[in-house]
């Protein structure tokens, strides 16, 4: 991400706008201790908006999310589940089975947010007889 997308993220990263994105989405919260940890939500087979608060990274709430994540979308049908992620994330998912399918950028003016295209075919399960 460069200056010019950093300050335009910014404007975006407000409470108000991140509760328009979350409300109508299945979406999730971690909490630890009482304190919410970490985010996620999906939205038309995408995960958007996975945080985990850095001090709390690497215990395995990440995961936890995007399993969570993974089921809803097994549930709803989703047959391939996708993500935009940012480069830094792209050896997280891909250590939850995701994988690469190409870079590519979002361009609005000057602000260049880079991103990896990645994606991960969701097993079908069978729902019980008769159900
Ligand atoms: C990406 C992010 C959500 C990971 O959350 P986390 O809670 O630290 O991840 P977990 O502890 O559940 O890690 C799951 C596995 O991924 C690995 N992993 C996590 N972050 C990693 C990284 N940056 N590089 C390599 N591996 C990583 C963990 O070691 C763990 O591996 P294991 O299978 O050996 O146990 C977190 O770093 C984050 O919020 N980053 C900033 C926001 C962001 O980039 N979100 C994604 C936008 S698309």
């Amino acid at each position: 991400m460069n200056e010019a997308a950093r300050a335009l993220a910014t404007g975006w990263h407000t409470v108000d706008a991140m509760a328009a994105e979350f409300e109508p989405h299945f979406s999730l919260v971690a909490e630890v201790g009482g304190e919410i940890r970490g985010v996620g939500c999906l939205k038309d087979g995408l995960i958007k908006r996975l945080y985990v608060t850095p001090s709390f990274h690497r215990l395995g709430i990440g995961r936890a999310i995007v399993t969570a994540l993974e089921e809803e979308a097994r549930r709803g049908g989703v047959e391939v589940l996708r993500v935009d992620s940012a480069p830094v994330s792209v050896a997280f998912y891909e250590r939850l089975g995701f994988r690469r399918i190409r870079p590519d950028a979002w361009i609005r003016g000057d602000a260049v947010f880079e991103y990896v295209v990645m994606d991960k075919p969701l097993a079908v399960t069978s729902s019980p007889a008769g159900s």
